[in-house]
């Protein structure tokens, strides 16, 4: 049996998972205009047109190589992500889709998204979009003003950011509006201010990030000045308070949604469902009947077009150990407000439920979650102290000699 064939991943192994978890297809497209000084994804400038046409011959490949993992699963949704996406021509997108569909069983009414920044001609550009399948526009504003964005360097100015939302509402029934808070030099009356603005275009989903410094960004070297703890929670409560003064609700940490309009994608990462990546650096979750299994494909561009046209997308691939699974699990699972159904931890890591059991107790006994026999569930100071809560379902290290 060699690493990498399918019976290779069926062999016997220690987990028993009853049935596999839903599969969502995650395509990444990884150019931009500019690279943003805060931003560690895998992104990168384009500097001229994107070889388009060469990166979807590579997905291709990519996608036709993995098939034999996944086959005959239905997909239940699709995350076009970046990068820039929306720099890609419908015409491209268009293909792209069609290409999945003739490879993929999607399920009736797949949630398909894509992310669009502002300023990439958006007008005609996003009802193409919608023509060539997309469901959802998931649009980076970051900020409705042009201070701020100035501020973190992004490449639109607060005109374009309101063009492209007009746009999008008018394309598409289910949009989303990802801003940033925590901004250098914002104060709440602004971070009000952009709150109102994005409330204003009745969003049916909003996300709104903590500005973080991530290593290997040009913040990282040059960080600018921040808003301190204090005012950062601050600006939490008021995002917290406005958004349900909006009708909608905070389901996930940073995720805030009207009644159906969660994101299906999302919801699929936090309830630790399986998901292909395709693309240049996307990772994969696959499950097994006694394994689950974690894939990364090449991160840069043009290394990842050269190696998926030979066959050979994929730079890692290694299975989660079994006393990592707990950990990992729940890493996702407390990030949702309402938590999980307690089965859940058995269907999706195939460990018997007394594997957490110990830990459970001791964060119901620290007043970090609620446990009963169907739910656990971040308690109100477990949302607010989540990494605490996570680490306590951190493997065990063996004690130093
Ligand atoms: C995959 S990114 C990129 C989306 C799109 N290219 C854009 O920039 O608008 C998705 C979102 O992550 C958030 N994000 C990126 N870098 C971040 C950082 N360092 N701290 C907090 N949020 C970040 C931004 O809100 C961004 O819209
Ligand atoms: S546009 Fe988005 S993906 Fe591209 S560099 Fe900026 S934050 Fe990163």
């Amino acid at each position: 049996m060699n690493a990498g064939t399918v019976e290779h991943y069926l062999r016997p192994g220690t987990l028993q998972l009853p049935a596999l978890p839903p599969l969502s297809l995650y395509v990444h497209l990884p150019w931009c205009l500019k690279k943003c000084p805060y931003c560690d994804f895998n992104s990168h400038e384009s500097k001229g047109a994107a070889p388009e046409a060469r990166y979807l011959d590579a997905l291709r490949a990519d996608l036709e190589a993995a098939l034999p993992l996944v086959w005959g699963r239905p997909v239940i949704s699709v995350f076009i992500g970046g990068g820039t996406p929306s720099l890609f021509s419908p015409e491209g997108i268009d293909r792209l889709l069609a290409g999945i569909r003739a490879r993929l069983p999607l399920v009736p009414g797949c949630e398909i998204t894509l992310e669009a920044n502002p300023g990439t001609f958006e007008r005609e550009r996003f009802r193409a979009f919608r023509a060539a399948g997309v469901t959802r526009l998931s649009i980076g504003v970051q900020s409705f003003q042009d201070d701020c964005l100035r501020a973190i360097g992004r490449v639109h100015d607060a005109a374009q950011a309101r063009a492209a939302v007009e746009e999008a509402a008018a394309a598409f029934d289910s949009f989303n509006i990802d801003l940033m808070y925590a901004l250098p030099g914002q104060t709440l009356a602004r971070l009000q201010a952009d709150l109102e603005a994005a409330l204003a275009f009745a969003p049916p989903h909003l996300s709104i990030y903590h500005l973080t410094l991530e290593p290997n960004t040009f913040f990282a070297t040059h960080p600018p000045p921040l808003p301190d703890e204090d005012l950062a929670s601050e600006m939490l409560d008021l995002i917290v308070s406005s958004c349900a003064g909006a009708g909608l609700q905070r389901y996930e940490v940073s995720a805030f949604a009207r009644d159906g309009h969660r994101c299906r994608h999302n919801l699929n990462y936090w309830q630790f469902g399986d998901y292909l990546g395709i693309g240049a650096g996307a990772h994969g979750k696959l499950s097994f009947p006694h394994r689950v299994l974690r894939q990364q494909r090449w991160r840069e561009p043009a290394r990842y077009m050269e190696r998926a046209l030979a066959g050979e997308a994929l730079s890692q691939d290694e299975e989660v150990a079994r006393a990592e699974l707990p950990f990992e699990f729940m890493l996702n699972a407390l990030r949702l407000r309402e938590g999980v159904p307690r089965a859940l931890f058995g269907e999706r890591t195939g460990m018997p439920a007394s594997a957490i059991d110990m830990a459970v107790l001791k964060a119901q006994q620290r007043g970090l979650l609620e446990a009963d026999l169907q739910m656990l569930r971040p308690t109100g100071l477990g949302f607010d102290f989540l990494s605490e809560l996570q680490g306590m379902f951190l493997p065990a290290r063996a004690p130093a000699r």
